[in-house]
Parts: structure tokens; C-alpha cells; sequence
């Protein structure tokens, strides 16, 4: 009995010390504890918009992930926050308010195809506005995430009141008997006063895998305001920018290398580095004349629906002739060390020479 008693309490003693440890905000999110704050966003996002009650309505369970991912977003996110959870835990950054990291992050969800608020074509809209967000090869490979500071006049109530939402009214005086006239006015309502103020925003602008040239990111309501309506949007319009060993065409890649006539014969390994870093090996053991092409799959871009897949890397050679000159006796060398597969001479594009 007793000894019944006493592994109850260790359970509870066990729960207990859990719940005082709190959560493992690196588990909840799948990075390991050294992660750069660039994969922290990339897990939170990625695992954000999977659990995102929009997507599990009713769903008790992703409803509690969803929470436990904002939690460890909010403080891993947070440089400060991150060395206080590193050294005391979730204890040691429970003191701070709870903001809504959500919103802050993606700004308006809209943009990933959730909802978002219907729009009234009635009511006025401010315009949009494109800009050009140049991007560079590395980062369409890898992915990245960048801030911009958009300065964006908001709205302010002043002291005071303003004509707004005035519209044309008929009225209709009677005149006589039997005579009535209508005319037209004007009806405006009365609002509060606004004056536009300059603020500082800061937006990020998530580049991810496989994003093509030409593609919008569109941030909506950050456009161009209206007093009397809604802003219009903000995109930001992708420009891969020139790469100066790769070149893209659709997912993927071509490269060129120049190789020595020594290696062009005897054949060769190398490793070329890729856009992240990691390395290409390259081998041959045939003879590679210039202009031979090399395919090598799953080293193009990743797939922008689906980064799993990638294109392929096409290596186009190109064979570096010595320069200068052989004596008698290495020419006599070389001869004799080709003639075995020397062919008569041809002339191209000389028929019936
Ligand atoms: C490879 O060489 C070809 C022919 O000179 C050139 O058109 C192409 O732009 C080169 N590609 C790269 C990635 O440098």
C-alpha cells in the first residue's frame, strides 16, 4: 500500500517538475538549438500556416499546437527573450506580455489564401503600388527572408470634425397642388477629423524556394491609403538578378567550366560549389570535347510548389588549348601516343571539297 502510494507520488512529483520546465520551445518548432533565426522563421512559418485554425476549424488539438508555436515564435524570434529561455526556461520569460506574433509576422494572412476580408466594390480604394524587389540566385535557391521599411502615411484623428461619405440626394418640394419639384443635394455625414502621419513599418518579405522572376508578393492593405475607404495594396515584384557562374531557365540550371586539355584526355574529378555551398562532384573518365554537355539531376532549382523536387544542372565544357609551342620530340610523343584513334582529315561545312 504504501509503496503504491509513494509511485503516485513520484508521478506526481514528475508532472510536476515537467510543468515547472515548461515547454521545449526548440522541439515545438523542429530546429535545433543552434538555429539561426532565419530557420526559426522559416519552421514557425511553415508549421503556422499548417496548424492555422482557418485551416482545422474546430480542431481542439491543432488549435493547442497553434498556441504552443506562437509561444515559442515570440521568444525564440526575440534575441533577448531567446538567452533569458535558454538560461531559466519558459519561467524565465513568463513575466512579459503576450503579444500576437502572428500578426506581426505575416501582417495580413490573406496572402496565403486565407480568407481575408471581402471588399465592397463601392467603397473607394487607394492605389496600389509595385515594387521591384531584386533577388539574387543564391537566395531563390535557399530561400531567405528580408525586411523592408515602408514609411506609410496612417490615418490620425485630429480634433474637430470633416465632411465625409457625401453622396447626391433627390427632394421633393411640394410647389401646388398637383405640382411637386425635385431637386438635387448634396448629403454628407459628419467624421471625426484625420490627418495622415508618417509611420515606420517594418514588413518582411518571405523569398522562398524556387520563387520565379516576375512573381508578386503582395501585402494587402499596404498600399496607397484613402481617408474615406481602404488602402490599396503593396507588392513587391520579384527580379532575379543576374548569377555570374549560373544561369536559370525554368527549374534549371546551366553552368559553363573550362577545363585543361590534359583533363579533357586523361579524364578528371572536381567539385564545383552550389548556391548554398554544398558541392558538386564532377567526374569523367571518357575524353570530353568542348562543347560536351553534362546533366546532372536533382542539382537545378528546387520546384517552387514543391521544393522537394528540383531541376536539373547542365555543365557545358569547354577545353583550354595550350598555348605556345612543342619541340620535335614531344610532337613526336603526341603523335604517336593519338595516332591510334586518328580519323583522316575532314573539312566541316565543306562539302565536296
Ligand atoms: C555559357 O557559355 C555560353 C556560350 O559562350 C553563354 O551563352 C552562356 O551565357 C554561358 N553561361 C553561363 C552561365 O555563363
Amino acid at each position: 500500500m504504501a509503496n503504491s502510494l509513494c509511485s503516485v507520488c513520484i508521478i506526481i512529483l514528475h508532472i510536476c517538475l515537467t510543468v515547472l520546465a515548461g515547454r521545449d520551445f526548440y522541439k515545438i518548432l523542429g530546429v535545433p538549438k543552434s538555429a539561426t533565426k532565419n530557420q526559426i522563421k522559416k519552421a514557425y512559418r511553415k508549421l503556422a500556416m499548417q496548424y492555422h485554425p482557418d485551416k482545422n476549424p474546430d480542431n481542439e488539438e491543432a488549435e493547442e499546437k497553434f498556441k504552443d508555436l506562437g509561444a515559442a515564435y515570440e521568444v525564440l524570434s526575440d534575441d533577448a527573450k531567446r538567452k533569458q529561455y535558454d538560461r531559466h526556461g519558459e519561467e524565465g520569460v513568463k513575466e512579459q506580455g503576450h503579444g500576437d506574433p502572428f500578426s506581426s509576422f505575416f501582417g495580413d494572412f490573406a496572402h496565403f489564401g486565407f480568407g481575408g476580408q471581402q471588399r465592397n466594390p463601392e467603397t473607394p480604394r487607394g492605389d496600389d503600388i509595385t515594387m521591384d524587389l531584386p533577388v539574387s540566385l543564391e537566395e531563390l535557391y535557399t530561400g531567405n527572408f528580408v525586411e523592408a521599411v515602408r514609411y506609410k502615411p496612417v490615418a490620425h484623428t485630429a480634433p474637430g470634425t470633416r465632411k465625409c461619405n457625401c453622396r447626391q440626394e433627390m427632394r421633393t418640394h411640394q410647389l401646388g397642388p398637383g405640382r411637386f419639384q425635385m431637386t438635387q443635394h448634396e448629403v454628407c455625414d459628419e467624421c471625426a477629423r484625420v490627418k495622415l502621419v508618417n509611420e515606420e513599418k517594418l514588413l518582411e518579405i518571405e523569398i522562398e524556394p524556387g520563387m520565379r522572376d516576375g512573381q508578386d508578393y503582395p501585402f494587402l492593405a499596404e498600399g496607397e491609403p484613402h481617408i474615406d475607404g481602404e488602402p490599396g495594396d503593396l507588392r513587391f515584384r520579384i527580379i532575379a538578378e543576374k548569377h555570374n557562374r549560373f544561369e536559370r531557365r525554368g527549374d534549371d540550371l546551366y553552368t559553363n567550366i573550362t577545363i585543361s586539355l590534359v583533363d579533357a584526355l586523361a579524364g578528371f574529378t572536381m567539385e564545383i560549389p552550389h548556391l548554398d555551398g554544398h558541392k558538386v562532384k564532377i567526374s569523367r573518365e571518357k575524353v570530353t570535347w568542348p562543347g560536351a554537355k553534362m546533366h546532372k539531376q536533382g542539382e537545378g532549382m528546387p520546384n517552387y510548389d514543391n521544393n522537394h523536387v528540383k531541376g536539373m544542372l547542365v555543365i557545358t565544357f569547354d577545353v583550354d588549348f595550350p598555348k605556345g609551342d612543342f619541340t620535335t620530340e614531344e610532337k613526336q610523343n603526341i603523335k604517336n601516343l593519338l595516332k591510334k584513334g586518328a580519323k583522316p582529315k575532314v573539312y566541316n561545312g565543306l562539302q565536296g571539297y
